[in-house]
């Protein structure tokens, strides 16, 4: 049988370029994909750090004049897998982050930037330019999601059949209708059926009218966002499309995240030497400046928003502190949330500690020492801190939404006598929902015997990319057509 080739496009991609989730996911798809007979080749912006790291890369195509300016699409391999790379220098050489300036502005030119990446994708894999183009485009998030409108409304020699994930639909790429004459699309795309909504331009809006497939990230979410409440003004596309519409849970990479093998640790484990974690505990103490005692360490690792409810577990430290745990936090985000972390974590010297910024080792280490994270999100698309808590033997303590909700299960009653128990659940996400939930753990904790069977089913639950791997093979099948010649 014939492979499937698949060009997958995303503003971020681990290790090249990383600030959530979306990275992680775009940079394990191919690894999980390859068993299942398909070759995936990534295509990102070229910002610094991406430039830098790929190194001597060949020029696939040059382009005169992309969206107004000069660009060139390079190809390299990184740890032995295909990345195409959109360098356009007056696009993406600048420093600060992929979105925005250093004083955190976004960038206002995003509109521009993300129509150049989003039309570079649609030609390589149209067959416009490089070699003959893939089966398949996969677009991700609203940075990409102008790629299927180049396809629909671009002069196409070949056009692949396209996917749309969402990962987290709060995040829409909403511009004025001024934009649209410098996208280059056909006039028709200024449409209801095209890029056009609420009389501007919406880029995830057009990705998702006209790909081929919608997906999201877990099965609940993508029942959720038929609601106004998750939909978020998107809800009727959703409903209207629903035969299109696929909730894949995402997974982890094993290569990355696994405490067997993990150089970031202050010692490595698996679920029989579980007791080796108690290094890491002491190290994460350490690091953060915490007393060290035999209580419960709570970790959070997040962007600090208020979709990850972050406003709520501020008001919930007291409680925390006050039945003896200890909270380890690593975020950034919201200075209002920002600040009222600092002043918590001033109240309780030796008990709470924040760190600001972006620290990839320190987070796996945390989650090796961790005994329950937290993650109380108001909505959450998949979450992945939660599967990495699972993975390490950090009990996952979450909100009841979402990706969330697929993937922990509530230590109630019914599921620790069946010992199928892997962490807590709570609704709604509110100071009592929250705190009771956090009493509930501190209790479970306490009861050393139920804890660790907690901690070890969770590690050996499938949070491996294996069923969901398979789950985008097939759906790149189906719309490929190949299956029928095979
Ligand atoms: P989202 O993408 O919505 O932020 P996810 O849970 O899907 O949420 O993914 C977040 C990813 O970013 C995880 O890999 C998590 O470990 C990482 N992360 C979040 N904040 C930080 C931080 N301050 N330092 C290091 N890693 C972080
Ligand atoms: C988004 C979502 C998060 C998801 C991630 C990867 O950032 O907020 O829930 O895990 O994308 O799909």
């Amino acid at each position: 049988m014939s492979r499937l080739s698949v060009l997958s496009v995303a503003s971020e991609c681990w290790p090249l370029v990383k600030t959530g989730g979306l990275a992680d996911v775009a940079g394990a798809l191919p690894a999980a994909l390859a068993p299942h007979g398909v070759d995936m080749t990534r295509m990102v912006p070229g910002y610094p750090a991406v430039m830098k790291t790929i190194g001597r890369a060949r020029t696939l195509h040059a382009y005169n004049d992309l969206l107004g300016v000069p660009a060139r699409i390079v190809t390299a391999k990184h740890d032995g897998l295909p990345i195409a790379v959109l360098d356009a220098p007056t696009l993406f050489q600048r420093s600060g982050g992929p979105y925005s300036d250093v004083n955190g502005h976004d960038w206002s030119d995003n509109w521009l930037r993300f129509a150049a990446l989003s039309k570079a994708a649609a030609d390589l894999a149209s067959g416009i330019v490089g070699k003959g183009g893939y089966d398949i485009l996969h677009a991700h998030d609203w940075q990409a999601g102008l790629a299927p409108a180049y396809l629909t409304y671009g002069e196409t020699p070949r056009r692949p059949a396209s996917v749309m994930t969402v990962h987290n639909m709060a995040f829409q790429g909403m511009f004025g209708a001024d934009i649209f004459p410098r996208l280059g699309l056909a006039h028709q795309a200024f449409s209801i059926e095209g890029v056009e909504y609420h009389g501007g331009v919406g880029y995830l809006k057009a990705g998702m009218a006209l790909a081929d497939a919608i997906t999201t990230v877990s099965p609940r979410y993508a029942e959720e966002i038929r609601s106004s409440e998750f939909g978020m003004g998107l809800e009727g596309l959703v409903r209207g499309r629903a035969d299109r519409v696929h909730g894949i849970v995402n997974g982890i990479d094993p290569a990355v995240w696994n405490p067997a093998h993990d150089p970031a640790l202050a010692a490595t484990y698996t679920p029989k030497t579980l007791a080796k974690r108690l290094a890491n505990k002491r190290a994460v103490e350490a690091a953060f400046g915490l007393d060290s005692d035999e209580g419960p360490l709570f970790i959070v690792v997040s962007r600090l928003t208020w979709q990850k409810g972050m406003d709520v577990l501020v008001e919930a430290i007291d409680h925390l502190v006050g039945l003896g745990g200890r909270l380890a936090l690593l975020g950034s985000g919201d200075a209002a949330i920002e600040g009222a972390l600092h002043a918590a974590a001033g109240r309780h010297p030796g008990r709470m500690a924040i760190r600001t910024g972006y620290d990839e080792p320190l987070s796996h280490l945390m989650q090796g020492g961790g005994d329950i994270i937290l993650v109380p999100s108001r909505f959450e698309p998949c979450g992945l801190t939660q599967l990495y808590g699972l993975a390490y033997g950090c009990v996952p303590l979450v909100a009841r939404t979402g990706g969330l909700a697929d993937t922990v299960i509530d230590a109630n009653a019914a599921a620790l006598a069946a010992d199928a128990a892997t962490g807590l659940q709570f609704a709604p996400v509110s100071y009592a929902g929250l705190s009771e939930a956090i009493s509930r753990a501190i209790r479970l904790y306490h009861d050393e015997a139920t804890w660790q069977r907690i901690q070890k089913r969770g590690m050996a639950a499938d949070f491996s990319w294996a069923a969901s791997g398979r789950a985008y093979a097939d759906l790149y099948l189906n719309l490929s057509g190949k299956h029928a010649s095979t």
